[in-house]
């Protein structure tokens, strides 16, 4: 079983990102599991560092616990979310005890326009590459909602060899502990 906790940087009821995010996850080989983190967090404040919140404790545990971590984000104003920075800087503190060190990982987004998380994705990489994280570099994943999903928020047919053969590679990523 390879265990992944996913990071949707989205609370929106909605969110055309937790949709791929679910796309992803029933394109999978058999034996991947997929653990939602909770992204309803506190804001993050280096006060509690001593004294996390209990969900956040809960989060670390979830991510410490897991063999990868996907990242799954909307792009907002040309960089990643608020909610997703949020999680991530919870999750790397307190200092020394960054959950993230040493995962195999991999950045996907999904948004309304043709440029789809370009920007947001290249932000992000930056950070997971600094919290030590083993990033997946190919096949990369951009993704138009609009012309991508159905009604329904299920992946249109046409694209889904393409998210398939996403969710084999990463899977194939995370088993070789992102060498
Ligand atoms: C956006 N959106 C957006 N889209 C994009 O391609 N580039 C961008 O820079 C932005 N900027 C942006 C800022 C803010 C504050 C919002 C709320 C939205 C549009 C965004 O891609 C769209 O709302 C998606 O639907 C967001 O993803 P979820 O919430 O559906 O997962």
């Amino acid at each position: 079983m390879v265990k992944i906790a996913v990071f949707v940087g989205s609370l929106r009821r909605e969110s055309v990102n937790k949709s791929l995010a679910k796309n992803v996850e029933r394109l999978s080989p058999e034996d991947v599991e997929f653990d939602y983190i909770d992204m309803d967090l506190p804001l993050y404040n280096q006060d509690l560092d001593g004294d996390l919140p209990s969900s956040v404790t809960e989060m670390k545990r979830k991510v410490e616990a897991a063999d990868g971590v996907l990242f799954v984000t909307p792009e907002y104003n040309r960089s990643f979310s608020g909610v997703m920075k949020n999680a991530i800087d919870w999750a790397s503190r307190p200092w020394g005890e960054n959950s993230f060190s040493g995962k195999p990982a991999a950045i996907v987004g999904a948004s309304m326009g043709a440029l789809g998380t370009t920007q947001a994705q290249q932000a992000l990489r930056n950070v997971a590459l600094f919290l030590d994280m083993r990033l997946m570099g190919q096949p990369e994943l951009y993704f138009n909602a609009v012309t991508g999903l159905d009604e329904n928020g299920k992946v249109v047919e046409g694209s889904e060899d393409f998210l398939r053969r996403f969710a084999e590679a990463f899977a194939k990523h995370v088993e070789n502990n992102g060498q």
